[in-house]
């Protein structure tokens, strides 16, 4: 290990992704309240999770303050996040990172467990189109125990409402305007300043060669999250906490 990595400050990069993540989304910390009730209230206070589309582990994060005796496995394919996240959790025997694309049709092979009492993903899935979030469902429902939880916060606009999106976003957007002037860091700002970093400077390059500045994908409505986690065999699925821009829908296997 070189003498830059033994001093970077983990904890200084997760709470600077938190941060700027936050910038987007003022009620991120609720949602992961939440997410954790659902949690407990499924698998008690021991669970084994996954932590799919973990970036840094923000979850798995929280995760562990709440539930000591948790475990968790996160998956992302980024390797500058997943680095921020491995030196975060290093010696850390409850935690395990596992580098895999989830449109791999293989992914899950290369999970440690066979199966989890909950897999939570905040913030990631919009990064996929529809068929194949469809299909990483299907996979889902595969790794979810009997009685476990999925659990997925994200973007997941009403095309029904125009007028209420619009209104809501112009008064998002004006807050994040006031936030920047005042120094808030967006998305393309956080990663100059990654790619500026002697040990994130490499991770960073590369995770721009896998996804650009930023996968495409869709952003479907609660509802069709809620049909096609049932479809992908879940036995009930529901919008479990909502805000004005984005969504948390429960299924349960
Ligand atoms: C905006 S970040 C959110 C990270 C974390 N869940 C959070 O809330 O801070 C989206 C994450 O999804 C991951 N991701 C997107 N598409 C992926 C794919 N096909 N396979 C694995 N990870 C993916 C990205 O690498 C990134 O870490």
């Amino acid at each position: 290990m070189t003498e830059a990595v033994v001093g970077t400050d983990w904890k200084a990069w997760q709470d600077s992704w938190d941060r700027q993540q936050e910038w987007y989304m003022p009620d991120r910390e609720e949602r992961f309240r939440v997410m954790l009730d659902m949690v407990e209230a499924f698998a008690g206070p021991t669970p084994r999770v996954l932590d799919l589309a973990c970036g840094t582990g923000t979850i798995t994060a929280r995760l562990l303050d709440r539930f000591p005796g948790a475990v968790s496995t996160g998956v992302d394919l980024d390797p500058a996040l997943l680095a921020i996240a491995r030196g975060t959790f290093a010696g850390d025997d409850r935690v395990r990172f596992v580098t895999a694309d989830l449109k791999d049709p293989q992914w899950t092979g290369q999970l440690p467990h066979a199966s989890y009492d909950a897999v939570l993903t905040a913030t990631a899935l919009h990064w996929l189109h529809s068929d194949p979030l469809r299909t990483l469902y299907g996979q889902l429902a595969g790794v979810v125990r009997e009685g476990g939880v999925f659990l997925n916060a994200d973007h997941m606009p009403d095309p029904g409402t125009p007028r209420i999106n619009e209104a809501e976003r112009t008064l998002r957007h004006a807050r994040m305007d006031r936030a920047k002037a005042a120094g808030a860091l967006d998305w393309r700002a956080w990663w100059e300043l990654a790619a500026a970093d002697p040990v994130l400077a490499g991770p960073t390059a590369e995770r721009f060669e896998i996804y650009g500045e930023h996968a495409d994908g869709d952003t479907p409505s609660a509802e069709w999250h809620a049909q096609t986690l049932r479809e992908a065999g879940f036995a009930e699925a529901r919008t479990v906490w909502s805000s004005p821009m984005d969504a948390m829908v429960l299924a349960l296997k």
